[in-house]
């Protein structure tokens, strides 16, 4: 991220607590416009959590989270758009409402604006639905009747469905096979470019990591120890790292160590 980009969100001094327990202590993180930053920790570290704390879903114990420079718990803004409006959300479980089509689905965050017709939230919803590549054939099936990746890319076309500046993905390639992913992996990129979005994503998948990130931050020891680009990050000494990248070095071919780098990505 360099100076000038602008500042989409901006979280200060985060601590998140649950009755004892500190999942979050001073958590600080700056994600820039258009860029797609990587969240990568252990299992239990914080990730979803954090998600939730700048979606405005979990409450902070100390610290400020802001998107598009309003602090969180203003996002209503005088305008009646509000923030949430602009951000779409890929969840880590319960992509979709098994109860509703996919159609329903990804007509949902639509009709909860109350400002369209229902013939406008057709060809919006046939249009989502084409951006992911589903036909009109499968608008009507119920999500059971999907494979695994139909559904991530439904749940993609919902998250997407108000257009979002700010998209966040939690795991979204968790659960597909190789091929299946790598085409999800290729249909983010090109809609990433196509809608200028900005990407908080969150996976455990190398691959996914390697082909989206332009930086990476890591969760660990409940605060955000480093942020870097992949390069920067991959060759710090810290046990989680270290043990994330151990297997993939040669994945990473053009990427090239840079002995004084790490220091400079360190969190203080
Ligand atoms: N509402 C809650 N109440 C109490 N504890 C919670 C709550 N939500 C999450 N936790 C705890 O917070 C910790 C972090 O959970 P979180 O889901 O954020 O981890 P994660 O990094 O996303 O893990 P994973 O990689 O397995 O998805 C866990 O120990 C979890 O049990
Ligand atoms: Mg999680």
């Amino acid at each position: 991220m360099t100076k000038s980009t602008e500042v989409v969100i901006e979280i200060k001094g985060l601590h998140t607590r649950f009755g004892k327990h500190f999942i979050h202590k001073d958590v600080n993180l700056m994600v820039g416009r258009g860029e797609i930053l990587t969240l990568v920790g252990g299992s239990g570290s914080g990730k979803t959590t954090l998600l939730r704390q700048i979606l405005g879903l979990e409450k902070a114990y100390l610290g400020s989270v802001k998107i598009f420079g309003e602090v969180r718990n203003s996002y209503v803004n005088t305008r009646g758009k509000t923030i949430y409006n602009r951000m779409g959300v890929l969840f880590q479980q319960g992509a979709l409402f098994s109860s509703l089509t996919v159609f329903d689905n990804v007509a949902l965050p639509l009709r909860e604006l109350h400002i369209f017709d229902e013939n406008t939230i057709r060809d919006l919803v046939m249009m989502k639905l084409n951006m992911v590549a589903i036909g009109p054939e499968h608008a009507n099936k119920m999500p059971a009747a999907l494979s695994g990746g139909m559904i991530k890319r439904v749940a993609l076309a919902r998250a997407l469905a108000l257009d979002p500046e700010l998209l966040f993905l939690d795991e979204p390639t968790a659960g597909l096979d190789p091929e299946l992913s790598e085409s999800f992996v290729n249909l983010i990129r090109s809609l990433r470019s196509e809608m200028n979005l900005t990407i908080v994503m969150v996976t455990h998948d190398v691959e996914t990591l390697i082909a989206l990130s332009d930086r990476v931050a890591v969760l660990a020891e409940q605060r955000v120890i480093a942020v870097g680009t992949l390069n920067e990050i991959s060759h710090l000494d810290h046990p989680f790292i270290v043990n994330f990248f151990k297997n993939i070095r040669h994945k990473m071919d053009s990427y090239h160590y840079s002995e004084q780098s790490w220091k400079t990505v360190l969190m203080p």
